[in-house]
Formats: structure tokens, C-alpha cells, sequence
């Protein structure tokens, strides 16, 4: 079913638009095939119950562990059930309110998924924030899931130190551009790794050591001179080849904090590195995790990145694709593409880009 036009008041709409499961792709995602568009009979406030707002979506989170979600596969958190609603979180406006605690107009994050609307319970709702030096986008970014992750990822199983050699791979994305500007802050030394040329040249004017583009045809030869002295700590994004490499350059004891393996998501046969045996030669403490296990703490952890915003500690860039809802699966493909510098967002709502100047 076609996209209905957006108006500028969502409520005066006889529908809205969200996105749904239609096939688990194989390998990649497949554009028009993978997921659907719908079109559902408009919320208002008269659908809320007591201690629940009506939330207008206008950012979308594009995330790398999407294409783990529509696996039918035991993991972290269930997957998408084909028809069901994709899994995704947003920044929002809210439209209805039956909670004392949010107001008409406030800005909120949420997970209610690829949709225009959604019904929420105020507790599932973050009021949204924006410090000194921020912009609202950022709480998608550097100060919401991705900057998180880069802060407990290097924080408590990096355990980076002044000194340290420490290489990222995915370093010029959302989680990996904050990875490497926190080692920097601690102490360390840094050696980012991205794919383009250019994503080379923002990851050195973030203060990177060195940076390398590991589609170079002599990126092998380049990456071992440039980790001569070994590896201390490797964040490590990406996984497959791009791990095997670092593994080959660890130093004993070495900190591996795996935090994804993009590399390998959208293959229908992933393949582990051929060296693993190096964990044991080396005495690497490898460990993975997911950001949610440091919900408790997530609040310090802002307060920390939000002081670094603020004192320009920290640089951060966003890609935006306009276009609203149905620009989100080929967003989502592109993504694996690396179409992104920064954190991928889409623009759900394009009347709302002055939102900054109104918070
Ligand atoms: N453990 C957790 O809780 C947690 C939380 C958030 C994210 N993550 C993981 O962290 C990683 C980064 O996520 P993000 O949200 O920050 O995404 P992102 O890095 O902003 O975007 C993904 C980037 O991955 C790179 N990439 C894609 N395919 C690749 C390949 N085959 N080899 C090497 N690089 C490739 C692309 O950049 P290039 O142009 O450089 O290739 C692309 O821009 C992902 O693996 C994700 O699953 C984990």
C-alpha cells in the first residue's frame, strides 16, 4: 500500500504508517521484499488509558543488530515474528497524554518500533534531555545506545589505560568514532580502521594516532607496521577477517572487547577466525557483551559522555536519511554498505527539523 502524505498534525490524519516483517532474507536484505509497509487507523487520545501517552515519532534508529533481530535464531532478545511490527528505537514528540509525567510537546525516546504512532506506557518513555553542546539527534547517538556501548565496552572490558595500543575496527561509525575519542580521553594510543578514504581523514581530525582503510589493496602490510608494538586493546566491530588480523597482533594479555561482528551479519555461512588459537598463545581476555547489561548505570555514563560533549571532548557526526518510513529498509541495506558516517538515523517527520531551537 502506498505512504500517506504526511501532514503537519498527525492526529488530523485518518491513518499512519509502520513497517512489518514480510520474509526472513537469506543473506542480505532485500529491498521491497524483506519488510512491508502498512497502514493502520490513526491513534488519538481517546485510545490512551490512564498512565500512557501517544507518541509521534520523529527519528529512527538504524542499527547493525536489525539483521540479527529477523533471524530466526536464539539470541539476545527474540525475534521479529514475520508480520509483526520491526523492532526500533525513536526519538518522539508527544502528541496525548494520560500520565502526569509528560506533557503535550515533550520530547521522549522510546522503542515502539519502525512506526509514525504509538501508544506507550510513560514508564517504557525517557524524557529527553539535551546538555550543554547537544542537539536532540544525539539521543540516538553519542549520548543514547551506540555512545553507551562505546563507553562499558571500553570501560569494563577494554579497561583502557594511559598507554595503551588500542585499534578499533568500525571506528568511523556511531559506536566505534566514541570508542576511539574515549581511549583518547583515557590515555591511550589509537588506530582506527574504516572503509573509505575519507572516513580515514575525519577518524585522524577526531584524534586518532592513525587510521586505516582496510579496503586499501596493501591494508595487510600497512595494518602490521602500523601495530608494530602490539595490541593492548582491540574494539573490535566488525569480526571476520578484520579480527583474525588483530588477533595476529595481540599482545600477551590483550583486552578483546567484542562488541559486533558486522562483517558477518548478512552471511548466510559466517565464518570465525582462523586463528583463534592466539586467545590461548597470547592469554587474550575476550569478552562480548550488550549494552543493556549496564542499564542501571546508564545514567553516570550520559552525565560522563554529556560533560565531554560539553567540553568538546568529544566530535560526533550523523547521517540522516530524509524520506520518512519508507526510506528506512533501504537505509537499513545500506547501512552494511557503510553508506554511513556517524550514527544512521532516519528522518521520520521532516517538519520538525527546528526541534533543536524548541527544547
Ligand atoms: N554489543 C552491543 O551492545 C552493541 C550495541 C550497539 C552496536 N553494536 C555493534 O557495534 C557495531 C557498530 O554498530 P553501530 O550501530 O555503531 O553501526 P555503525 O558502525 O555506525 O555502522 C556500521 C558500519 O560498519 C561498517 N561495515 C559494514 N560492513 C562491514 C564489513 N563487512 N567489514 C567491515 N566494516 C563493515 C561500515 O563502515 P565502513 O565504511 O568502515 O565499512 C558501516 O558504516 C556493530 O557490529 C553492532 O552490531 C553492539
Amino acid at each position: 500500500m502506498a505512504p500517506v502524505k504526511r501532514k503537519t498534525n498527525i492526529m488530523a490524519q485518518s491513518t499512519y504508517t509502520s513497517v512489518v516483517l514480510a520474509q526472513r532474507p537469506k543473506a542480505t536484505i532485500v529491498p521491497g521484499e524483506t519488510f512491508t509497509l502498512k497502514q493502520n487507523p490513526i491513534l488519538t487520545e481517546a485510545d490512551l488509558k490512564d498512565g500512557q501517552v501517544l507518541v509521534e515519532t520523529l527519528y529512527l534508529s538504524l542499527d547493525p543488530a536489525m539483521r540479527g533481530w529477523l533471524n530466526d535464531a536464539r539470541s539476545y532478545v527474540p525475534p521479529v515474528q514475520i508480520g509483526e511490527l520491526m523492532r526500533g528505537f525513536v526519538i518522539g514528540k508527544i502528541v496525548a497524554s494520560k500520565a502526569s509525567s509528560f506533557s503535550v510537546g515533550n520530547y521522549v525516546t522510546c522503542s515502539p518500533g519502525w512506526t509514525e504512532l504509538s501508544i506507550q506506557d510513560a514508564k517504557a518513555v525517557t524524557l529527553l534531555e539535551v546538555p550543554p553542546n547537544g542537539k536532540v539527534t544525539d539521543a540516538l547517538g553519542v549520548l543514547g545506545g551506540t555512545g553507551l556501548t562505546a563507553y562499558f565496552g571500553m570501560k569494563y572490558i577494554g579497561e583502557v589505560k594511559p598507554g595503551d595500543f588500542v585499534v578499533v575496527s568500525g571506528a568511523a561509525g556511531a559506536t566505534g568514532s566514541v570508542a576511539c575519542q574515549i581511549a583518547k580521553i583515557k590515555g591511550a594510543t589509537v588506530l582506527g580502521l574504516a572503509g573509505s578514504d575519507e572516513k580515514v581523514a575525519w577518524l585522524k581530525e577526531l584524534g586518532c594516532d592513525e587510521a586505516l582503510n582496510y579496503k586499501d589493496p596493501e591494508f595487510r602490510e600497512k595494518f602490521k607496521a602500523a601495530t608494530k608494538d602490539l595490541i593492548d586493546v582491540f574494539f573490535d566491530n566488525v569480526g571476520g577477517e578484520i579480527l583474525e588480523a588483530a588477533l595476529s597482533r595481540a599482545k600477551p594479555h590483550a583486552r578483546f572487547v567484542m562488541c559486533g561482528a558486522i562483517s558477518q551479519y548478512n552471511s548466510a555461512t559466517p565464518v570465525g577466525p582462523k586463528n583463534i588459537s592466539m586467545v590461548i598463545a597470547m592469554r587474550i581476555k575476550m569478552q562480548g557483551f550488550i549494552v543493556f547489561d549496564y542499564i542501571k548505570e546508564y545514567p553516570e555514563a550520559r552525565k560522563e559522555l554529556a560533560q565531554w560533549l560539553a567540553e568538546g571532548k568529544l566530535q560526533r557526526k550523523e547521517t540522516i536519511i530524509k524520506g520518512g518510513l519508507k526510506a528506512a529498509e533501504q537505509g537499513l541495506a545500506d547501512l552494511y554498505n557503510g553508506i554511513n558516517t556517524g550514527k544512521l538515523l532516519v528522518e521520520v517527520k521532516a517538519e520538525d527539523a527546528g526541534v533543536e531551537s524548541r527544547l
